[in-house]
């Protein structure tokens, strides 16, 4: 298990989770999920979600335990699902009382539509103390997803300077990018900027 990263994540619905523990098992390190005592389930809870985003309204998070103090952490990854364009009000709300502890920062964002809300980033590291190494913005399901997830991957990695254990959808997304560039070498640049607003 790797020490010098940790992964922290909100999910309402499972997407997240689900990117911050392919995450978390490429980088063989701790993933810790945090929520709010507020009920976010269904309809009503997905609208209380959605004003509490807009508000930027955050309440206090339920605690959690890590094997050592965050600021020990080379890295510390943070996922978070997109709420009205921001990040989750959960998120932010452990950001806010917690950011300050973090050293260096990486964050992954989930959403349901092809935008790529990178501007929730900036948004992100007013809580921090340094602005983020390394971001991914991922839309679960779209083509550009693994493809994003390991580049995302690839910067942790080379930044804690761990080995990354990768999965075969992972060398499959590498595969197939660099053929694509290699068919077309003059329309490499295009390619990769074609990618980018796919996801
Ligand atoms: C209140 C609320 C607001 C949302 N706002 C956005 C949005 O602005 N843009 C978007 O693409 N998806 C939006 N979504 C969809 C989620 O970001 C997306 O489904 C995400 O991957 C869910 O992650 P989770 O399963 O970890 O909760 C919203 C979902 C909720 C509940």
């Amino acid at each position: 298990m790797n020490n010098d990263i940790i992964c922290i994540c909100y999910s309402r619905t499972g997407k997240t989770r689900k990117a911050m523990r392919e995450i978390s098992g490429a980088l063989d390190c701790q993933l810790i999920e945090v929520r709010d005592r507020i009920r976010r389930g269904g309809a009503i809870g997905a609208l209380r979600c959605g004003l509490d985003a807009m508000r930027r309204r955050t309440w206090a998070i339920t605690k959690f335990e890590t094997e050592r103090p965050l600021w020990e952490y080379k890295l510390v990854i943070l996922g978070t699902p997109v709420w009205g364009g921001r990040c989750s009000s959960v998120m932010r709300g452990l950001l806010k009382r917690r950011g300050y502890e973090m050293s260096n920062v990486a964050y992954v964002i989930t959403h349901k539509t092809e935008e790529r809300y990178t501007e929730i980033f900036d948004q992100m590291d007013q809580y921090v103390l340094k602005p983020h190494v390394a971001a991914v913005s991922l839309c679960p399901g779209s083509t550009g997803y693994h493809f994003w997830r390991r580049q995302f991957l690839k910067q942790c990695a080379e930044f804690a300077g761990v080995e990354l254990v990768l999965t075969d959808e992972d060398e499959a997304a590498e595969a197939n990018h660099e053929a694509a560039a290699s068919d077309r070498p003059q329309d490499g640049k295009m390619i990769a900027e074609n990618m980018d607003t796919e996801h």
